[in-house]
């Protein structure tokens, strides 16, 4: 009996005991469901807050961006206010090179280089005297030539101290080769021409060629006054990628009945001149649609929006030269 006895509290205990442990693992369980909700919540959390961080990081990456564009364009601008020959001149050889280097297979960042060096490959320049800006290189003293060779050098060196624009500086150093060899500053030939720079030096003479030319030909003279130059200045195998890009970019350009059309900014604009493409301020507002004559009253408008909501680039006009 007292073994029974005995042997009764024992189960007991183990009930008791039992129980206690039910009553912890339940607690214990309690607690680990209350931590997976929390954690659940904080890891929702951690990715809203990454997720913001991101959006932020990518809002900051444009303004990095346009800013750098916009540096980009302000210090091409520089050496075309000096030189008002060279209007949208810088801007003219980019656009050109860039659809060269696509059709030559170049990659993103290859083409990107090739943009920066052709926005600012006559930066050089900056230093040089009014003479030499203005000038014909085919009438320049020895003194003057000398002076004037200088640019593609003073140009890499101006960009030197930015890491990231030092690949582009070995294509403007290298614009003024020859393939023949004849160039400057380091008279290379051929290959040993970076083949950015001989893109460069094609697209830069395109345009100084089209903008020299008086009359309604000027694309079919720029064409011929390239090719005669094929394999003494300019490399030929880069001549068929370029015929189609320049008569699409100066088709529009072409004089018109004595007329040219080309980009102006408001302080150059006169009464007369016609808007050939609709302006719009920068946030999208039309101010002038295309074909209207220009008057007093809009020349000052434009002046004004200029100030207020200034539109990328300037305005494309046509007029009497
Ligand atoms: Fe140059
Ligand atoms: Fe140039």
């Amino acid at each position: 009996m007292i073994r029974t006895i005995r042997e009764a509290a024992g189960y007991y205990q183990i009930i008791l005991e039992n129980r206690t442990l039910s009553e912890l693992v339940r607690k214990q369980n309690e607690e680990l469901h209350e931590w997976n909700s929390n954690l659940k919540s904080r890891v929702l959390e951690q990715t809203a807050a990454i997720r913001n961080n991101l959006s932020e990081l990518h809002q900051l990456n444009e303004k990095i961006k346009n800013t750098y564009n916009g540096s980009l364009l302000a210090f091409s601008s520089l050496m075309e206010l000096r030189d008002r020959e060279s209007r949208n001149h810088c801007r003219n050889v980019a656009a050109v090179a860039v659809v060269v280097a696509e059709k030559c297979g170049y990659k993103p960042d290859e083409i990107e280089r090739i943009r920066v060096s052709a926005l600012l490959h006559d930066i050089g320049k900056i230093g040089n005297s009014d003479t030499l800006l203005q000038g014909n290189i085919d009438t320049f003293l020895p003194n003057e030539l000398q002076e004037y060779r200088l640019h593609p050098v003073r140009g890499q060196a101006a960009i030197d101290s930015v890491e990231d624009l030092r690949t582009s500086g070995i294509l403007i150093r290298h614009h003024h080769e020859n393939y023949d060899g004849s160039g400057f500053p380091d008279c290379l030939s051929g290959e040993e021409i970076p083949h950015g720079a001989r893109i460069l030096a094609l697209a830069d003479a395109a345009d100084r060629i089209f903008f020299t030319v008086q009359g309604d030909n000027g694309i079919e003279v720029t064409l011929q006054g390239i090719s005669e130059r094929l394999g003494s200045k300019f490399d030929p195998t880069l001549f068929p990628h370029f015929v189609p890009v320049i008569k699409e970019k100066y088709r529009s350009l072409s004089k018109l009945d004595g007329m040219i059309e080309m980009e102006l900014f408001p302080g150059e604009l006169r009464r007369g001149m016609q808007v050939t493409h609709a302006v719009r301020s920068g946030t999208g507002l039309l101010l002038l649609g295309a074909g209207e004559v220009l008057d007093e009253w809009n020349i000052q408008a434009l002046k004004r929006y200029y100030k207020l909501d200034p539109p990328e680039g300037g305005i494309m006009v046509r007029f009497k030269k």
